[in-house]
């Protein structure tokens, strides 16, 4: 199985579009979001993600096919400049549990050495523990967990620049 990630360009704006909605109809399920009249949940804030130097958008690849997207942010939401954080994450549930969020995370902590910030809301129990599992495996332990300074769910930090 190859799991490969391509940086999203202009061209894939559409495509974001669309699996964004797959990824918050997902959270809806968990967060008790409503889906608007449209038939659309919400508009996420994605147009920076290849406008803004500090952003960058990647789709997932298994063996060709789509199979999700991971968005980065140099800025992380508590730790602020100079600590990047996984903004937005998604894996299609078909290619789930089968180690490919796993490998898409380490492929992206190994593009950008440096420290770290993952965060994740009390209601995601599942991303919570995916979390918790990966960061430990590819930290090797050495990484720290502790609420969200908002009081909303966990958070981890580690720096992988000094490896
Ligand atoms: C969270 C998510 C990215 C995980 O992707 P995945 O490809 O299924 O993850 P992996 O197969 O690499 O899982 C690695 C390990 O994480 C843990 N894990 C993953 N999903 C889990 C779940 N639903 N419940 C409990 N543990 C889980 C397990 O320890 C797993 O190892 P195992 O399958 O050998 O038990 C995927 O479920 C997803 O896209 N969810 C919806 C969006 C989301 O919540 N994104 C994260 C926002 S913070």
């Amino acid at each position: 199985m190859k799991v490969e990630l391509r940086k999203a360009r202009a061209r894939d704006v559409p495509v974001l579009r669309r699996l964004m909605q797959l990824y918050l109809y997902d959270f809806a399920a968990i967060d008790g979001w409503t889906i608007h009249d449209d038939g659309l949940y919400g508009d996420a804030a994605i147009e920076g993600y290849w406008t803004d130097p500090k952003r960058t958008s990647f789709l997932v690849y298994v063996d060709g096919a789509l199979a999700g997207f991971v968005l980065v942010r140099d800025g992380a939401r508590f730790a602020g400049e100079g600590t990047r954080e996984i903004s937005e994450f998604f894996v299609l549930r078909r290619h789930r549990r089968q180690g490919i969020g796993g490998e898409v995370a380490r492929q992206v902590f190994d593009m950008f050495p440096g420290k770290w910030e993952l965060t994740q809301i009390t209601s995601n129990v599942a991303a919570q523990a995916f979390w918790r599992q990966i960061i430990a495996a590819y930290t090797g332990g050495r990484y720290q967990e502790q609420p969200r300074p908002d009081g909303e769910g966990t958070m981890h930090r580690f720096d992988n620049g000094r490896r």
